[in-house]
């Protein structure tokens, strides 16, 4: 039986519909049932008979800080996808990020190591990856400074990271992926579906910083074909195509027909968003929107190679204009 954690989030989700057309048995966690609608949602966009696939899944309550519990979710576990994380930007989350994403993480390679879990998919991220010099490509060989200005969200990444490293050592067998933004229907509020949310209302600014994209699809099936293959202890950069934030919001803005962003923001008025941002936080107690380090990626240039897992699976990835296409016309239909 194989078992999902975070599957109530964009990739669980997603995941978990493939998975209960592939698999016998799925059993995923849940934390309140509040967060199952979104998941019977993004059924939705690939099924009519919702409830059906949804019956599929033995669904269970639980924390992945809650020993006890995870404890009884790995009874006859033979494979575990490891989604489950908090996303955050905001320096004020550092605890709960290092609680989630670093401490969660060793409880799930702990349990998967008890159990004797015969491989385990960690979904890392390119914010865990090192980095390289402006222009030239990261690999997943690039090495990681940890003396340099890292986000949050990626300090605790590249620690779940070494967490499912550490397990390695121990016997376990793992793949790890690192996807770019994932570009996926359904969860509007959160990660890139925001960004379609902003443009929407209506975005005057761009920045010409450039990352890696790829498609909520390409992700899974490359997940699902790494822990089906023979492939153990590799890391791999999922990432379709880099672009930069003037070609995507433009992209999103032509898509659903509303004003494209026009105007560059330079890196001299991002430094001053970010130290106002810091103003609005400390002293209105407001949650940060744009922090020191949000500002260095929007105006950096992050080229991320997909080389390892082209050589690998010999893969073919949905572009991101086709992926940005197909997400707002999903989009559309739901605004
Ligand atoms: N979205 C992206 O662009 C992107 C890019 C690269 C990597 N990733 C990585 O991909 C993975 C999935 O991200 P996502 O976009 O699907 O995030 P998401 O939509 O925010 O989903 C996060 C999932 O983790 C669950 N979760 C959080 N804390 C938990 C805890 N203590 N115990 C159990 N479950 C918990 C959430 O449950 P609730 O629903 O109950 O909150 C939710 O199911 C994460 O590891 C993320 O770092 C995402």
């Amino acid at each position: 039986m194989i078992l999902v954690t975070g599957g109530t989030g964009l990739v669980g989700s997603h995941l978990l519909y493939k998975l209960t057309q592939t698999e016998d048995k799925v059993r995923a966690i849940y934390r309140s049932e509040e967060k199952l609608k979104a998941v019977k949602h993004v059924f939705s966009y690939f099924t009519k008979n919702v409830d059906s696939q949804f019956s599929k899944i033995e669904w269970v309550k639980g924390d992945i800080l809650d020993m006890p519990l995870l404890e009884n979710h790995f009874k006859n576990i033979t494979r575990v996808y490891h989604c489950a994380a908090l996303v955050s930007f905001d320096p004020n989350d550092y605890y709960n990020l290092r609680k989630t994403n670093i401490e969660g993480t060793a409880n799930v390679v702990n349990l998967c190591i008890e159990n004797k879990i015969e491989k385990l998919c960690y979904v890392s991220s390119i914010a865990a990856i090192g980095e390289e010099k402006s222009g030239i490509e990261i690999t997943e060989e690039s090495p990681w400074n940890s003396e340099r200005d890292h986000s949050v969200y990626a300090i605790t990444k590249y620690g779940a990271e070494m967490e499912v490293w550490r397990g390695t050592q121990e016997g376990l067998n793992t793949v790890i992926v690192n996807p770019g933004i994932i570009l996926g229907a359904g969860f509007w509020r959160t990660g890139s579906g925001s960004l379609f949310r902003k443009v929407q209302r209506g975005m005057n600014y761009y920045t010409l910083g450039k990352t890696g994209y790829v498609d909520i699809q390409d992700v899974i099936d490359i997940m699902f074909n790494l822990m089906n293959s023979n492939i153990i202890n590799e890391r791999y950069i999922i990432v379709s195509e880099n672009w930069s934030f003037k070609e995507f919001t433009q992209k999103v803005a032509t898509e659903l027909n509303v004003k494209i962003p026009s105007k560059e923001v330079n890196s001299w008025l991002l430094n001053i968003a970010w130290r106002l941002d810091w103003l609005r936080s400390t002293f209105r107690g407001k949650r940060r929107r744009i922090t020191k380090q949000i500002a260095n990626s929007m105006q950096s240039e992050s080229l991320y190679s997909n080389s390892k897992i082209l050589n690998t699976l010999d893969y073919k990835f949905k572009s991101v204009d086709d992926s940005v296409i197909e997400i707002s016309q999903f989009f559309l239909r739901e605004s």
